[in-house]
């Protein structure tokens, strides 16, 4: 099965331009506690590189584009964020790299649970042995 769980979000436009929706328990499937976003992410830089032990993510670059490469310790796949319209969700022990922004790139991400440390596995090694 793929790692890669896209969410459509319908475009709710009309002639005057585009309108997305994100609900919480509706179109994000779990109940929304953070919401953060990344943006003006310098050139050659790359974020992320950890997994999360039990938060539920979804990310969707708003503007502008990144490179996604999500990781389960057997297979790696590799995805692009770019369009407001198609969100990527990121469920636990998923280690996840974002790199390759564009300059305009405004990658926003909700989250189940509130900002929490210990919820994060940013050793890869650790990562490998804990969903082995
Ligand atoms: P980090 O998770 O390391 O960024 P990324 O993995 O996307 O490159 O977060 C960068 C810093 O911001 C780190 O010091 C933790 C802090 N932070 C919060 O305080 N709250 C949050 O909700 C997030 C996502 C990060």
């Amino acid at each position: 099965m793929s790692l890669v769980q896209w969410i459509n979000f319908p475009p709710l436009g009309d002639d005057r331009g585009a309108l997305v929706v994100l609900e919480a328990e509706k179109t994000i499937p779990f109940p929304v506690k953070r919401v953060y976003y990344l943006f003006g992410t310098k050139e050659g830089v790359a974020r992320g590189f950890h997994a999360h032990k039990k938060l539920w993510q979804v990310a969707v670059c708003v503007t502008g584009k990144c490179r996604m490469v999500l990781d389960d310790g057997k297979t790696k796949e590799v995805v692009w964020l770019d369009k407001p319209t198609k969100g990527i969700a990121l469920p636990p022990m998923i280690w996840h790299e974002m790199h390759d922004f564009s300059p305009d790139c405004v990658l926003l991400v909700l989250a189940s649970e509130h900002y929490d440390e210990n919820d994060y596995v940013r050793n890869y090694d650790d990562f490998l042995k804990s969903v082995k």
